[in-house]
């Protein structure tokens, strides 16, 4: 088909239509690249239609690539001020539309009703933290005198540089706040941001980003880049002009991703199979209830959440008679009414969970309560008896179902917890700081939670993962790190 010069205007359902910064293209483009080139996407409950992204193709990713690395020259020449007031404009835009936003979340990745509005605020919360901490990022000034035979003529001026255009991957249960963690130290830091959100989730991030435009963002600094990841994914990771990468999703895709970036650096949020690890004197109230809501909250798709627990045998009977008693008190449903757990993201996701359950029982754990299931709605579930080689004790589920491990000796409970591929979080739970401190030093993961769940906030704590929970560390001022790069200038004088 010939290359023709045409000016196309896509009469799209979704928010995109009327964005200055979604790719309506003047120029040569593929006549193909209409509007039924698009994706719906239908909410998890009821399987309503919420509206549309486009299936962007590389040429479309590429001339956003473009546009932002053009744009990018000038936005980190602007004062790091006036960075940080747009970002303070953008999270009170957020407020603004607290409940649209929320309420696309809910739909769209079936997180109950304030869940998701919290998303919204806590989103808000994060902005605003990172356009201050954006603005006390200092650099250092070194004397070259302070090196034997170096000479104090020479002095070195130390800043942190934008890196260029930063490739923002997130991922569907976050799809406003994880997005932003990585879009707004981006920002804030000089850099240009090519924005590719999970297909569900697309609606809620386009919404997030609509605001940040509503704000004096410079056009083309932030592109928002939808399509399949099999078809535009890999241009995106492997794009010259792609000057760094933060993803958070699945470990799979996020090997593939450092295996394929080569000399771009990245970040990755990865995996986890957090222990709730219980010792015998333990707070066993305080340590149920923090598993039930650290394993089921969100239905369990959280990177952070419990996904097993290591007891201590000598109390474990309690603690899963006390753990029982609050996964049946945990309301099951629709998220619009407010359920703690509700249908998972799709029909795979509940598939697998199943598996997991079913592979259990077949091999010998007990039934505490759960393994019922309706469509994607899997209620939460508690096995007991659980041993190492059953996939539930070593697989990421992302779904509401937590195996109990017991286990006699306490010297094994840092070798179970080591073993997983995994080490993103622990939680202990004792009374003894320094017993917890001895456990602790030795698990191989980012952080360690003291008598709490595991969980990645407050936002601006460093957030890392280790093995394949990740690589490189997120929270606030890690992120803006991780997105700039040492530059020194050096006065001879
Ligand atoms: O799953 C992503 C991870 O960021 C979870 O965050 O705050 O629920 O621990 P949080």
């Amino acid at each position: 088909m010939p290359d023709v010069t045409v000016s196309i205007t896509f009469d799209l359902i979704s928010p995109f239509k009327n964005n200055q910064n979604y790719q309506f293209f003047e120029g040569v483009v593929n006549i193909s690249a209409t509007a039924t080139n698009e994706k719906k996407v239908y909410s998890v409950v009821g399987q309503e239609e919420l509206g549309a992204f486009p299936l962007l193709t590389k040429e479309e990713a590429g001339q956003a690539i473009e546009k932002a690395k053009q744009a990018q020259k000038y936005w980190e020449e602007e004062e790091v001020y006036k960075r940080a007031e747009i970002l303070h404009a953008w999270a009170d835009k957020l407020l603004e539309n607290q409940a649209q936003i929320g309420d696309m979340i809910m739909k769209e990745v079936g997180k109950n009703k304030s869940s998701a509005w919290k998303e919204v605020a806590r989103t808000a919360d994060l902005i605003r933290y990172t356009a201050e901490e954006g603005c006390r990022i200092h650099g250092d000034l070194l004397r070259g005198d302070s090196f034997k035979g170096g000479s104090s003529n020479k002095i070195a001026m130390a800043e942190r540089a934008p890196r260029g255009v930063i490739l923002a991957i997130s991922p569907f249960n976050y799809p406003v706040n994880l997005a932003a963690s990585k879009i707004a130290p981006a920002l804030i830091s000089g850099n240009a941001v090519i924005f590719k959100p999970a297909s569900q989730g697309t609606l809620s991030g386009k919404l997030m980003i609509d605001a940040l435009l509503e704000t004096e963002l410079p056009a083309d600094v932030v592109h928002c880049v939808t399509g399949k990841g099999s078809e535009i994914g890999d241009y995106l990771v492997t794009h010259p002009d792609i000057s760094m990468i933060t993803f958070t999703g699945s470990t799979e895709v996020g090997q593939s991703i450092s295996e394929k970036a080569k000399m771009i650096p990245v970040v990755l949020e990865l995996g986890g199979k957090d222990p709730a690890i219980v010792l015998k004197n333990a707070d066993l109230d305080l340590a149920a209830s923090q598993i039930v809501s650290g394993a089921f909250s969100y239905s369990g798709q959280r990177c952070t959440a419990i996904k097993r627990v290591l007891v201590d045998n000598a109390v474990a009977d309690e603690l899963t008679s006390k753990i029982k008693k609050k996964v049946d008190e945990l309301t099951v449903g629709n998220p619009e009414e407010e359920a703690a757990v509700t249908p998972l993201i799709d029909e795979k996701a509940a598939d697998f969970v199943q598996g997991l359950i079913d592979d259990a029982l077949e091999n010998g754990a007990s039934l505490v309560t759960g393994n019922q299931r309706e469509e994607n709605l899997i209620y939460p579930t508690l096995l007991d008896n659980v041993t190492p080689g059953m996939k539930v004790a070593y697989e990421e589920p992302f779904g509401p179902v937590l195996p109990i491990i017991r286990v006699s000796d306490e010297a094994d409970f840092v070798e179970l917890a080591n073993e997983s591929e995994y080490g993103l979080q622990a939680s202990i739970f004792t009374n003894n700081v320094q017993t917890a401190m001895n456990i602790g030093s030795k698990l191989n993961v980012g952080s360690v939670q003291l008598n709490a769940k595991t969980e990645r906030g407050p936002d601006h704590f460093p957030f890392i993962g280790s093995k394949n929970s990740g690589l490189g560390a997120q929270g606030i001022r890690r992120s803006i790190e991780s997105m700039t790069r040492d530059k020194l200038f050096i006065m001879n004088v």
